[in-house]
Formats: C-alpha cells, structure tokens, sequence
C-alpha cells in the first residue's frame, strides 16, 4: 500500500496551494484507490514566520476548512497537525547530524532570503533568518520520513525539498547498512506552478495571492486585480503575454481552453478572459463554500477530526521512530 503525503503550511490557503497540492493529492488517491493518503497541516512550519497565536490559530482552520470542502475524507485519508505527532520534531533532532550545513545553505528559502537582504543593502545577509526558516528543509524531511511516505504530491518549487529529503535519508541508510527510510518520490505536474495577480509565482508571502474561498464578488473582484498589458479589445492576443490563459487553464476543461485559445486570437478583450475565469473557478467553488463555512464556524468538529487524525498518524509514525531508535542506540 502506497502512502501518498503533503503538508501545507497554515499561513493561508490560496489557489496556488489547491493547484499544485490539494488537486493533485486528491487525484492520486483517486488513482491509487489502495493507498493511504496522510495530509497535514504544517503549523511549526508556519511559526517561523507567524507569532501571533490568535492568527495561527484562525489560519490552521482556514486551511483545515479548505481541505474538507475540497473534497479530503477524514473516514479513508489521516488528516492530522504536525504539532500533534511528537516522532516528527524527535526525528527532527535525529535526523539533523544527517544533514550537511551546506545543503541548508543552498536551500531556496533561505536562499531567497539572503537575496532579499542584498537587495534592501543590508549588511548582514543573515538579518533575520532564524533557525526555524534555516533548518526548514530538514523538518520537512522529517515530517516525510517520519511516515516513511512513497508518493509526495508538491509543487515545484518544492523539488529541491525532496532532493534534500532523500540524501538525508540515503545518508542514514548507508551508515547503518539497512533501507530503514524510504526515498520518497515527487509527485509534480511540470509548469503547474499557478501565477499571483502580478505575475509572479502565486504566494502568501509574495501578498499576490487569491484565498480560495472568497465571498463571490470579492473573488471576482481579485481576479479583476490580475495585470495585464495594454493590447486593446478586438486585437489578437499573445496567450504567453501575461499569466491570464495559464490561469484559466489551470481550472477549465479542455474544450474550454480550446475555446479560449480561439478567442484570443478573435481578439477577446482582457476584461472578458477575466469574467471567464471568475465564472470557471465559481462555477466549480459554489458548492463547495457553505462546506467551508460550516467548518470554520465548528471548532468542536474539527478537533474531534484532529484528535482522530493525531492517533491514527501515530500508528504509522511511533513504530517507525521506535525502529530508528533501536538501530542508532
Ligand atoms: P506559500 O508559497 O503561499 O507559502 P506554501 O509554501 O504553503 O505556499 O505551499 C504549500 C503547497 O502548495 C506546496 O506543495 C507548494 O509547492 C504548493 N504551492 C504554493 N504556491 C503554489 C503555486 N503558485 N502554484 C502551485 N503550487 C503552489
Ligand atoms: N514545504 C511545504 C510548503 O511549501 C509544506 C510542507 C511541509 C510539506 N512539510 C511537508 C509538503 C512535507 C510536503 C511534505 O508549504
């Protein structure tokens, strides 16, 4: 049985995160219908950047309530925090004398934070990194390995967590003679990263981003937010100029997209792609907000799925951890 596992760290939830790990997690399970989905909420990833308990606390719902209106059924999949499950932060610490500084040091995180330091002029590019967003890639590895997962559905920017992942892994193999870890495989559809409103790849950190679940006019109202240039209606349009036809086709049918490539070169005005990728996207969220609301008004259910989630994880992970244990000690 294949163990297909994602996290997603509660710091938001936008159309970014359901494209490149939602979707595709839901899809694998369809396809390996004898596999055990493990899907968590990756809140210790969140608190290297979010300090605010009320916030955290708002945003591990928001990102709960989205998963369970798209369609992740506590009943065939373990959905659980990654505060509950005490083996990950254990092989966490035993996992870090396994790991090189030097992989750390090129991991793109903290890379993209030095690069901004060297952009604003400061001094020190190390200004304001602590050790949560340096050994970032590490805990990941451990919430991975932890469950000794196979298949881990991510977007790309997260290929080079996962190349990290298994020269961890293949680096404790190796000292102690014995496929302990599995190397985990990536799962990610190539040029499947989703564009923000301006353009660059959609992130919570980049503010560019659209929460999946919006009130329908204020969805429509960020879309109408997306930059484009300056071609006038009635000219034919480049599908490669700005990130319009990406998105749509990230959420319409084929015949859709088909369609949409044929008005574009019909010369369809930017204003009119946009109405059409509000009415797609609602068309497919409409449904599926009142589930959203029920969750985020139901505390007491969602602990109790938690509380299940949590137990359930741990009969995965205690007796992997315990079998680490027993060969480094
Ligand atoms: P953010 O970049 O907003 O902080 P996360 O880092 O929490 O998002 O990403 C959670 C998951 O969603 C990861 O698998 C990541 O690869 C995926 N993801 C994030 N942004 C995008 C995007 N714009 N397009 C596709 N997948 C994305
Ligand atoms: N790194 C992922 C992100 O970009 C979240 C994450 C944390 C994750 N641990 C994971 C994804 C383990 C897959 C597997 O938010």
């Amino acid at each position: 049985m294949k163990k297909i596992l994602t996290g997603i760290k509660p710091t938001g939830v936008h159309l970014g995160n359901w494209i490149g790990a939602i979707k595709p997690s839901l899809e694998l399970m369809e396809k390996h219908k004898d596999s055990q989905g493990l899907f968590f909420l990756a809140d210790y990833h969140a608190l290297n950047s979010c300090f605010d308990p009320v916030h955290l606390k708002a945003t591990v719902k928001e990102v709960a309530a989205t998963w369970l209106a798209l369609g992740l059924d506590t009943k065939k999949h373990i959905f659980y925090r990654q505060s509950d499950i005490p083996e990950i932060t254990e092989l966490s610490v035993i996992l870090a004398p396994f790991t090189p500084k030097g992989l750390l040091n090129r991991a793109h995180a903290y890379k993209a934070f030095q690069d901004r330091n060297k952009a604003d002029g400061k001094i020190d590019l190390d200004e304001g990194v602590n050790m949560g967003l340096y050994t970032y890639p590490l805990l990941m590895s451990a919430d991975i390995l932890a469950f000794n997962a196979d298949l881990v559905p991510v977007g790309e920017d997260n290929a080079q967590h996962l190349e990290i992942t298994r020269d961890i892994a293949g680096k404790f193999n190796r000292n102690y003679k014995a496929e302990l870890f599995n190397l985990p495989e990536l799962v990610v559809r190539k040029g499947a990263m989703l564009p923000g409103i301006d353009g660059r790849k959609m992130s919570a950190s980049y503010n560019n981003h659209i929460p999946v679940f919006l009130p329908e006019k204020r969805l429509r109202k960020m879309i109408m937010k997306i930059t484009t240039d300056s071609t006038p209606p009635g000219e034919p349009k480049d599908k490669d100029s700005n990130s319009l036809f990406s998105f749509y086709s990230h959420f319409a049918n084929e015949e859709l997209v088909k369609s949409m490539e044929k008005k574009y070169s019909e010369g369809i005005s930017w204003g009119e792609v946009k109405q059409e990728i509000f009415e797609v996207l609602n068309e497919i969220l409409k449904d599926k907000r009142e589930i959203y609301e029920h969750y985020l008004a139901s505390d007491e259910e969602l602990n109790q799925i938690f509380k299940e989630g949590s137990q359930k994880a741990r009969e995965v992970s205690v007796p992997i951890i315990e079998e680490i244990k027993k060969t480094i000690f």
